[in-house]
């Protein structure tokens, strides 16, 4: 373990985190890692509209703030989490508690109503929801989820917010399922298994027990094997979104890096996130320098509410 004035972070995290953010920009994160954050929460699209939704959560004696840049998302303080998770309209299923980032990397692929749209990595399925929000009744969405537990977790949090006929679920290996589905989607995401270092929390050791460079590694390797079989379940001309919630480049920009050398044509297109404080894709890290696109990714750094992020946006030529 290594210790900031935060706390304790796992040996080796916080260093590697000043390599490639810079020393001040890593402190700053930091700092807001180990803070309590806020909790956000959307109205859930197919159970209340925005007002109700609202009204309900004031009902729980609550008072949301708006988040500035994202319609119908609010936040509540750190301390009253339990009294929104706790709340009538969390049992009734008429909020989905969820980070702004999660919000955005749905925002980035931006599904129109009546598309296909695949979820290759689904569970707990809180995208998943607001993809099926997003194309509407004469849309389709596709959800993938390899782990067998956690698949049926997000069956049922389907069904509570009113998706379980929305949705289609697969318990299967994402890397797998493009050989029956090849070039057959609108939009893809790829919310990638990655080494989660942006969750980790000083002095909550379940936060970071699975984390070490070797985990990195394992994780950058699956990433690359759902971006492929994500990327040929795309039709051509469409779009798929890359994103995690890890700061390590050789998950993030190494991988980007990786798939544009395979599959020329395909564009990093520009996208616009409404976080305080984000930076664009690194453009190096260690002895490797990254192809220009690159830096057309998004990386959200955390301030108390926006959870670290990594996030792009292709276009399959
Ligand atoms: C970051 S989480 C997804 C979170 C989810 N998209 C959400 O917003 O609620 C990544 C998920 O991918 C799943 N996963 C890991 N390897 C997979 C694979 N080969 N195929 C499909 N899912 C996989 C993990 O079990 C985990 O549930």
């Amino acid at each position: 373990m290594h210790a900031t004035p935060e706390g304790s972070w796992p040996e080796g995290f916080a260093e590697r985190l000043a390599r490639a953010l810079g020393p001040e920009e890593a402190a700053r994160a930091l700092a807001a890692q180990a803070a309590p954050a806020r909790v956000a929460f959307r109205a859930s699209g197919l159970r209340a509209t925005p007002e109700a939704a609202l009204a309900a959560v004031r009902t729980d004696g609550l008072e949301p703030e708006p988040v500035a840049g994202l319609e119908g998302v609010w936040t509540v303080p750190a301390a009253d989490r339990g009294r929104l998770t706790h709340g009538r309209a969390a049992a009734e299923g008429l909020i989905y508690v969820q980070n702004p980032s999660s919000v955005a990397a749905v925002e980035a692929l931006d599904p129109r109503p009546g598309e296909a749209v695949l979820d290759l990595c689904a569970a707990p399925g809180g995208k998943t929801l607001l993809l099926a929000e997003r194309v509407g009744e004469r849309g389709e969405v596709s959800a993938v989820e390899a782990v067998r537990a956690r698949f049926h977790r997000m069956r049922a949090n389907l069904a509570r917010h009113g998706a379980a006929g929305r949705v289609r679920c697969f318990l299967a290996d994402g890397t797998r399922v493009w050989r029956r589905v090849e070039g057959r989607f609108d939009r893809v995401l790829v919310d990638a298994p990655c080494s989660a270092e942006a969750r980790i929390r000083p002095g909550d050791a379940a936060t970071s027990r699975h984390w070490s460079p070797r985990k990195v590694a394992e994780m950058a390797r699956k990433q690359r094997r759902l971006l492929e079989a994500g990327l040929r379940s795309l039709r051509p001309g469409g779009v798929l979104v890359y994103c995690t919630c890890t700061y390590a480049p050789e998950e993030n920009e190494a991988v980007l890096s990786w798939l544009l050398a395979r599959h020329p044509g395909l564009e990093v297109e520009a996208v616009r996130v409404p976080a305080p404080r984000t930076r664009p894709g690194l453009a190096a890290w260690e002895d490797n320098t990254f192809p220009e696109a690159v830096t057309r990714a998004v990386r959200i750094l955390p301030d108390g509410l926006w959870e670290g992020f990594f996030l792009c946006r292709l276009r399959r030529p």
